[in-house]
């Protein structure tokens, strides 16, 4: 895999993204890697299941996606990459398997953390909802009939509003994975933020040890 200064690198919730999407893959299907980043969750599903399955990716950033067709080119992935935000480059496309990983967590968290910079799209909006809510609001549009929905949910944003706009949208909603993660150092200096967002419920962090931790749990809609 390639990665570039413009483009978001893996973190662990993209690893816990995988290892949870990974397991319901069961015969060949149509998935969409939408907040495609460097490609990463998508290709690692490619590499790692015996089933043809067809690929399609997408984010708002043309370096992201010209990163995406360099690593599905690298990886003999027979893969489509798309440009444009949330489900605009989609219209017409019905997919098994849509994965969500656009940004969200809170703004102001996203300008001082190391996983963003200028060029890495984080329009998410002050409690981090925005990207989220409007992507579940669209998501079935998009899905075939028995079709399943994924998606990250970071504490690090108004995780509350966003399970309950989902609970309202769909019939089944299941959190299949969580994981507790320090906050990375550098987010310390900005800790009087930090403490004010935790103080207004925009975001939800545990301090134990001297540590603030924070944590992505892992969704699983569908119809
Ligand atoms: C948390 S990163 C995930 C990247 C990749 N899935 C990974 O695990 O490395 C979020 C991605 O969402 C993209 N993004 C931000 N706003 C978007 C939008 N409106 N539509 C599509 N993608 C967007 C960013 O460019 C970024 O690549």
């Amino acid at each position: 895999m390639k990665y570039s200064i413009k483009v978001f690198k893996p973190t662990g919730t993209s690893d816990l993204l995988y290892n949870s999407v990974i397991k319901y893959i069961k015969k060949p299907l149509r998935i969409l890697d939408l907040g495609c980043g460097s490609g990463y969750v998508g290709i690692k599903i490619s590499n790692n299941t015996k089933h043809k399955c067809n690929f399609f990716f997408s984010d708002v950033s043309s370096a992201a996606t010209k990163l995406t067709q360099k690593n599905i080119l690298k990886n003999k992935i027979n893969g489509l990459v798309k440009t444009g935000s949330l489900f605009l480059p989609w219209r017409g496309y019905r997919f098994d398997i849509i994965i969500n990983d656009v940004s969200g967590i809170c703004k102001s968290l996203s300008n001082i953390s190391p996983w963003y910079n200028k060029s890495i799209p984080a329009n998410s909006g002050i409690d981090g909802t925005n990207l989220t809510i409007k992507f579940l609001d669209k998501t079935l549009n998009y899905l075939n009939k028995n079709g399943l929905i994924f998606f990250p949910v970071i504490s690090l944003s108004n995780s509350k509003k966003v399970l309950s706009f989902a609970k309202k949208k769909f019939r089944f909603l299941k959190k299949i994975a969580s994981k507790d993660w320090p906050l990375p150092k550098e987010m310390y200096n900005h800790i009087e933020l930090i403490d004010d967002l935790s103080k207004k419920k925009l975001i939800s962090i545990k301090k134990k040890f001297g540590l603030v931790i924070f944590k992505t749990e892992i969704y699983l809609a569908k119809v």
